[in-house]
């Protein structure tokens, strides 16, 4: 079926001129951004995207469709935020139908708030399309499953990077207490500090944790290790990353076929004890 069916089909919404979506591409594979992203990709007249965009997806624009890239990944020039907020208002305000492009969902951990309040403040259309996070999805992909019912009935997600490029100064023995399993995004230059935070504060030393980078893609890597092996796991690469720890981990090997699910027994092991 061609997309232009497939709109008619899902009654999806036209992409007026003048207006903003800010849209989630998912954690990398081109093939997780949402039907109402990609039809969003394919009407746009201008699309800003970002560093982590994958550029089999962004080869799906409408074709004289202006690409802008707005990351902000070290290696690449990168933008400043109020220069794209300030684009995307200009953009609009020409009549175009522009598209903000971000991985994962636009609302997690990337900013896309502060965009959506520019435009609201400016008075300028938009519409959110939600993408699948990195800390949902791209767990998912690495076959750890977010929740289980026998490991973690909450989850925590929190960001390792703070305004200022360094650790956030976050209250570390409530977020240790807080729930059975943690999930950090930009985390990866902090392992082996959070690590230590969160033993402090009673985490078990033996738990299972793991590091995911490039979740989704074929380069996806999975390092399954401890809590107190955390910092090296994440260590040797800077690609994207996300850190998770609790017993959810150990549920890898049982999805992966190496382990019995029996074998995981006293599945109360898996639990945060702290
Ligand atoms: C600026 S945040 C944006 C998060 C994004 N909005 C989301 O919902 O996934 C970028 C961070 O997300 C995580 N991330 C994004 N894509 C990833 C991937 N494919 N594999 C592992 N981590 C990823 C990494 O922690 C990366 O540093």
């Amino acid at each position: 079926m061609n997309i232009v069916a497939l709109n008619r089909e899902l009654d999806l919404p036209a992409f007026e001129k003048g207006s903003v979506w800010l849209a989630g591409a998912g954690p990398g594979d081109p093939g997780l951004i949402t039907v109402l992203g990609l039809h969003a990709l394919k009407a746009a007249d201008a699309v800003l995207y970002d560093a982590l965009v994958d550029e089999r997806l962004l080869a799906q624009a409408r074709p004289g469709a202006e690409l802008i890239y707005a990351g902000k990944r070290a290696g690449k020039r990168s933008c400043k935020q109020s220069d794209i907020s300030r684009t995307l208002v200009s953009l609009a305000r020409k009549g175009k139908r522009v598209l903000r492009l971000k991985g994962g969902d636009p609302f997690v951990f990337g900013r896309g708030a502060e965009e959506a309040i520019v435009l609201a403040e400016a008075g300028v259309p938009f519409r959110v399309v939600p993408g699948v996070t990195a800390g949902i999805g791209g767990l998912a992909a690495a076959n750890i499953p977010v929740t289980h019912r026998d490991t973690n009935h909450a989850v925590t997600f929190v960001t390792g990077h703070g305004a200022d490029g360094k650790l956030p100064d976050l209250d570390w023995t409530a977020i240790a207490k807080g729930a059975p399993t943690l999930v950090l995004y930009m985390a990866r230059s902090f392992a082996a500090e959070i690590a230590a935070k969160l033993i402090a504060a009673g985490r078990r030393a033996d738990e299972p944790a793991a590091v995911v980078s490039n979740a989704s893609l074929p380069s996806q890597d999975v390092r399954v290790t401890t809590l107190a092996g955390l910092g090296q796991a994440a260590a040797g690469t800077d690609a994207p990353a996300m850190l998770v720890i609790g017993g959810n981990v150990a549920l890898r090997d049982v999805l992966q076929g190496t382990k019995q699910y029996s074998s995981l027994s006293p599945l109360a092991s898996l639990k945060n004890t702290a």
